[in-house]
């Protein structure tokens, strides 16, 4: 019987060798080791023993299970690890490759200057005053002393709709009228930002659509000193604090007196280059005091109320900040453009 043992833990020993995976291996270890496995039947049959052969029986077959067992776990290690090889060598994916860069959405560059300057405006005690996009001749032109057939009409070229009257806002002004309305008889601080639109030929200055920030400030005594000292407030904290600034006379027909005003070219720091054309100064706003007829449109006696406004450009103003040289980039949705800021 001793013999059969043996022949038992060489034959399992075999086959054990020939187990070519884990689940072959799983099989085997069922038929030999299992609960009713061969070694656990060859154990059953001690009974036929007499009582001195029994000892050196159950010794040798507990000795045959121990190294079996091992067998089994070293057997086990090696399908295992070939496998986990095989398995990466096949499948997309390397555990040993270092992670994919995860990709952050960000602020797109207008955003990111926009939300700038309504921090330096709401600072200064200014409020974020929303209004249409889609507005009417009468808001867009007229109550802002632009009638039908002005001249001035020219400075801005429109869009209309199939709807007569109705078109894009071609600038953020008329959001002037529907401030005064909704305040009157409040004074207003108020930043009025937007997307406006002209039927133009886009060139890399000019595009269809873009954004204007506006300003409001109506009062009692409210004087041109105050329209330059905050617009040069607003530069400083823009610009940076030694930022020089200058106003030129200018037209629009909703302020009298207008202006533009200039900052030192913030690239040359006034030493000329090409962004200033060596002038050394930007454009970055038109502004003026509010003209009588547009605060008489808006509801404030004229000669009670004064006020000052000023509209800018955010695209205008980043372009210069990053040396952009083509408006067209902002809404071309360009990776390569938009992942640098
Ligand atoms: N609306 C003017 C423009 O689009 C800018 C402006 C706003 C000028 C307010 C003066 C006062 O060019």
């Amino acid at each position: 019987m001793l013999a059969q043992l043996d022949q038992l833990y060489a034959d399992s020993l075999a086959q054990l060798n020939q187990a070519e995976s884990t689940a072959e291996l799983e099989t085997w270890y069922k038929a030999a080791l299992g609960r009713k496995g061969s070694v656990y039947l060859m154990t059953r049959q001690v009974g036929q023993l007499s009582a001195e052969e029994r000892p050196a029986f159950g010794k040798r077959i507990n000795a045959v299970k121990q190294e079996l067992e091992t067998a089994y776990e070293q057997r086990l290690a090696e399908l295992r690890s070939a496998e986990l090889d095989a398995l990466m060598a096949s499948s997309a994916i390397d555990v040993t490759l270092p992670g994919r860069k995860q990709w952050h959405g960000r602020l797109h560059p207008a955003t990111q200057t926009l939300r700038e300057i309504y921090r330096i405006w709401g600072d200064m005690g200014f409020q974020v005053y929303r209004s249409r996009d889609v507005e009417t001749d009468e808001y867009n032109f007229e109550l802002l002393n632009i009638p039908q057939d002005h001249p001035a009409r020219d400075m801005w070229d429109t869009f209309h709709t199939t709807t007569p009257g109705v078109i894009l806002r071609t600038h953020t002004s008329p959001g002037q009228i529907h401030a005064m309305h909704e305040y009157y008889p409040e004074p207003i601080r108020v930043i009025l930002p937007g997307m406006c639109y002209r039927y133009e030929q886009v060139t890399a200055r000019a595009e269809l659509q873009f954004h204007q920030v506006e300003g409001l400030a109506v009062g009692k005594n409210i004087t041109m000193a105050d329209l330059k000292g905050t617009l040069t407030d607003f530069a400083r904290r823009m610009f940076g604090a030694h930022r020089q600034v200058r106003f030129r006379a200018n037209y629009f027909p909703f302020t009298e007196p207008s202006a533009e005003m200039d900052v030192e070219c913030i690239l040359c720091n006034g030493d000329g280059c090409n962004v200033c054309k060596y002038t050394g100064w930007v454009e970055i706003l038109g502004c003026g005091m509010v003209h009588p007829t547009v605060l008489r449109n808006g509801g404030y006696d004229p000669d009670v109320y004064s006020g000052f406004a000023f509209g800018m450009g955010p695209e205008r103003i980043a372009m210069l900040k990053y040396r952009i040289d083509d408006i067209r980039y902002f809404w071309g949705n360009d990776l390569r453009f938009l992942a640098q800021f």
